[in-house]
């Protein structure tokens, strides 16, 4: 991709999953990538796989808690010296019938999935306006688009975000500084992984053939893809979009 070498690239929840495979992506591409997780160990673990590549950094954050989320910030900018492209990918999910769903762990999904969201992608668009410009990809998910069953704090977290894209990107745009969202549909990640052990594993296969015209789950790398292109110089007349990542599967009728 046109203008990732040498940039310094911030991605949250980059110590697993789509997050991970983004980094390497990034650091492919000859970017410098200080990634966050939830977890210090996690976030230990991706380091020192990832630092044959090139350059990378990370730090525990809760997205959900501005305090945390400026020592993100702080420590980007130490690291990277500036942050030109914002990933902005922690995100949590879980089953949970409408009916059933607690207060608490509405505003759970919220905090991490929404919440974390406006707070680090804020925080970024801050430093990006002040240096002069950048770019965010936000992720949402086919479930911002679509309201599939067991998951309503979950699709309306994500719906938020592409509500939360169009406006950062009208917002952000006059100041040099891109948004764009991606919207994935069924990847195989360990979350999803986690989710799919409670389930039959036939249903799931049967789920991949049936409803996914490709036929299979997504893999992380070709969400790593999307962010990559969005990010880049490929994508500089691209602004407030949504790229669908599903083999097709919203296309269905
Ligand atoms: N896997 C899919 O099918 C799929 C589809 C659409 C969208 N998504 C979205 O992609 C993103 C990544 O999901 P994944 O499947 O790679 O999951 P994953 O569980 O493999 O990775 C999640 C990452 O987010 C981090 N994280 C979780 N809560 C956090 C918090 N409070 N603060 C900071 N970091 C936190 C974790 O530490 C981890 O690094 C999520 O936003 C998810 O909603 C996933």
């Amino acid at each position: 991709m046109r203008g990732l070498a040498g940039k310094g690239v911030l991605i949250t929840g980059g110590s697993s999953g789509i997050g991970a495979a983004t980094a390497r992506r990034f650091l492919t591409e000859g970017a410098r990538v200080v990634l966050c997780g939830l977890g210090e160990d996690e976030v230990a673990a991706a380091v020192a796989e990832l630092s044959g590549l090139g350059a990378v950094d990370g730090l525990a954050c809760d997205v959900s808690d501005p305090g945390q989320v400026a020592a993100l910030m702080e420590h980007a900018v130490a690291v990277l010296g500036r942050v030109d492209v914002l990933i902005n990918n922690a995100g949590t999910a879980w089953r949970e019938p409408f009916l059933e769903i607690t207060p608490a762990h509405w505003d759970t999904i919220m905090a991490v999935n929404l919440r974390g969201m406006f707070l680090v992608g804020q925080a970024a668009a801050r430093h990006m306006v002040e240096r002069g410009g950048g770019a965010i990809v936000n992720m949402s998910s086919t479930n911002g688009l679509g309201g599939e069953a067991d998951y309503a704090h979950y699709n309306s977290s994500k719906g938020g975000v592409l509500l939360l894209t169009r406006t950062m990107a009208v917002e952000l745009g006059p100041l040099g500084v891109r948004v764009n969202a991606v919207c994935p549909g069924y990847i195989r990640t360990p979350l999803n992984s986690a989710i799919a052990a409670d389930l039959d594993p036939g249903f799931v296969s049967g789920y991949e053939r049936e409803q996914i015209p490709l036929g299979r789950a997504g893999l992380a790398d070709e969400v790593a893809g999307a962010y990559a292109f969005l990010a880049s110089d490929d994508a500089s007349f691209v602004n407030g979009a949504e790229l669908v990542v599903d083999g097709g599967q919203l296309a269905r009728m």
